[in-house]
């Protein structure tokens, strides 16, 4: 069954995840400091808000599916069968990665264009690395999931 909520959940998620593997590319390669201050500016709001409205509809589409296919109880109840187990990985990987988006957008939104402190820096670079990481395992049991239901 390939419901049109689903289209949208994986477009999202090829937006979310896309955007910050460019990210990734672009910190990678524009180390000069004059270049960065020039873009980043202007490419950071632009890719936040970008980033934010993809995360938004994940959330909503990914709990409209989960509801869709009844898996809300399997979710909050105390089954530990491979679906279960999947969705419960896949749900507390979505809030921890959702709580390092928070504290990712908030430093940037605070410093953008600004000389940032030590611990702001450390905290920026720590939650985009782990949102990062984080990803990859959140696909991985997104994949399980409709393996399991199809
Ligand atoms: C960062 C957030 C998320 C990402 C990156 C993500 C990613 C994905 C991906 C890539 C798939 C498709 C796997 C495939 O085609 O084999 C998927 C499927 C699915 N996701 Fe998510 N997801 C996210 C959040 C959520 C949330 C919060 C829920 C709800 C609790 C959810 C529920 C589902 C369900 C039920 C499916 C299977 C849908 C189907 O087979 O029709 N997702 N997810």
């Amino acid at each position: 069954m390939s419901h049109w909520v689903f289209h949208l959940h994986l477009i999202a998620a090829i937006s979310w995840i896309g955007g910050s593997v460019f990210m990734f590319v672009l910190g990678v390669t524009l180390r000069d400091k004059k270049v960065q201050q020039a873009v980043y500016p202007h490419v950071g709001p632009i890719f936040g808000w970008f980033e934010v409205w993809a995360l938004v509809i994940l959330l909503g589409s990914g709990f409209v599916l989960g509801d869709y296919y009844s898996l809300l109880p399997l979710l909050f109840g105390g089954g530990m069968d491979e679906l279960s187990y999947a969705l419960k990985m896949k749900a507390i990987l979505v809030l921890i990665l959702t709580i390092a988006t928070v504290v990712h957008f908030i430093i940037a939104y605070r410093t953008n264009g600004k000389e940032r402190t030590k611990r702001e820096n450390l905290f920026s670079r720590g939650s985009s690395m782990l949102i990062f990481i984080l990803n990859l395992f959140v696909m991985h049991y997104g994949i399980v999931i409709r393996n399991l239901l199809n």
